[in-house]
């Protein structure tokens, strides 16, 4: 099993380009189930849970190609089975996102149930209530989701809690209903934005995207289209923590700082200096250690949960104490557990954990759990003294690409170890 080696320490400095978001590029590669003609898509980024979507598509007949540049082409028009099997899905929870596309262009779908993962239970509850409100014939056996209909039809459809994944798979399942569906308490997240934009690319009928209320009109086919995926703003805030930590200073371009609010207010409120501009943010720490910020997660644009593991690892070595709330997941503090092998001084009371800031971080063996928790891993070890070995680095793999290649850029000392 591969370990990442970091020597804590280096104070990071520099530029990086941010790559393509993989939570709009997985409902994008399985929106591109609804149309019979050729869908192409730009920065893709290259990560496994990609590569998983890909497998799975073209185990139902997607053809795919990659052109020179590592464009991506998908055509969809013979798929010839309708199942989404354990063995793929076990490994990446978002192969429920070809659930929506599959009954709504062809009437039927097997999907086995995600199954819970490191972070809670991750049910999919609003999804299949969502289809069955829009005409689905839908009934779980053997651990998986197995669907039918004739023809989905428009529905009203109000989710009790904001659901991403909820909200992309009624939406795609809308495109060719019949009539009108309207998604009340919608996820508003930048990736289901960019969805929706691929979507209406294809000749979708969506309206008021990123509001909490969404309408999609029915239309009876789609044809095909030419996108580019939208930049990963968590990887891009994960990079800005790192560069916080160590007291550096660095610049991320191909990246549209509106999407990232929540975290930006919080680096200048950690005592950071940031600049923006169309499609780039600068930070700079000044050399100063950072302030205890307190963090709520909550739906977008609040503070997104997938930051929630890189703040405490910037809160355990900021001067202070800090308040970490965690609404989104029940069990979303395990990398608390490995920052406490660091000599973090942090306490957990349900879904608070009190942190607070200590000198310097010691370096130690850790074991990564999930993929933000492996992210918060990463940025404590850039900052603890000594050399950190983590471990189970293959969760990293899901969600950054290249992450040693892109931090050694910036200064850091990481190597990759297999064994
Ligand atoms: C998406 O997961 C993201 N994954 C997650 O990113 C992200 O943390 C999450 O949204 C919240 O922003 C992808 O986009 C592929 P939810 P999703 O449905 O859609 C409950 C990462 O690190 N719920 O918004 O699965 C659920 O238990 C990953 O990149 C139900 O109860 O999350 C949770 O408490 C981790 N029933 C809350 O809603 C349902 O049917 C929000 O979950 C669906 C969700």
């Amino acid at each position: 099993m591969e370990k990442l080696k970091i020597i804590g320490g280096e104070r990071l400095s520099g530029e990086l380009v941010v790559s393509g978001a993989k939570n709009a590029a997985l409902p994008i590669l399985a929106g591109s189930l609804l149309t019979s003609k050729i869908v192409s898509l730009k920065n893709i980024p290259q990560l496994n849970d990609i590569a998983t979507m890909l497998t799975l598509l073209q185990s139902m007949g997607v053809k795919v190609l990659f052109d020179e540049k590592m464009n991506l082409q998908l055509d969809a028009a013979s798929i010839d089975t309708f199942c989404a099997p354990y063995d793929l899905v076990k490994t990446m929870r978002a192969s429920i996102l070809v659930l929506g596309p599959l009954l709504s262009r062809f009437g039927q779908a097997k999907v086995s149930l995600p199954g819970g993962c490191a972070i809670g239970a991750r049910p999919v509850n609003f999804h299949v209530q969502g289809l069955k409100a829009m005409g689905a014939n839908i009934s779980v056996a053997d651990g998986y989701i197995n669907a039918s209909a004739d023809k989905l039809h428009g529905a009203i459809i109000e989710f009790s809690k904001v659901s991403v994944t909820g909200t992309q798979n009624i939406m795609m399942a809308a495109t060719l209903a019949d009539g009108k569906t309207v998604i009340k308490n919608a996820a508003r997240e930048p990736e289901v934005i960019d969805l929706a934009n691929f979507l209406n690319n294809l000749g979708a009928k969506i309206t008021d995207v990123g509001n909490d209320q969404i309408t999609i009109i029915g239309v009876d086919s789609l044809q095909g289209s030419n996108y580019e995926i939208l930049s990963d703003r968590i990887e891009a805030g994960t990079y800005l923590v790192a560069a916080a930590i160590t007291r550096g200073k660095i610049k991320l371009k191909k990246i549209n700082p509106n999407n990232l609010e929540a975290v930006i207010l919080k680096l200048v409120e950690a005592g950071a200096i940031i600049e923006v501009g169309d499609d780039w943010i600068s930070l700079d720490m000044q050399g100063k250690k950072p302030k205890s910020v307190d963090i709520k997660t909550l739906p977008h644009p609040g503070f997104p949960t997938d930051m929630q593991a890189q703040f405490c690892a910037l809160n355990s070595v900021a001067s202070g104490l800090a308040v970490v709330e965690e609404t989104i997941f029940e069990n979303r503090f395990q990398h608390i557990n490995e920052l406490h092998r660091m000599g973090a001084s942090i306490e957990i009371d349900g879904k608070i954990a009190k942190i607070k800031g200590i000198k310097q971080l010691t370096a130690a063996p850790v074991m990564a759990t999930d993929l933000r928790a492996s992210a918060g891993l990463i940025i404590a070890a850039l900052a603890a003294k000594g050399e950190t070995i983590i471990d189970r680095i293959y969760h990293i793999d899901r969600g950054y690409e290249r992450i040693e290649e892109k931090l050694n850029q910036l200064g850091a000392s990481i190597t990759r170890e297999s064994g």
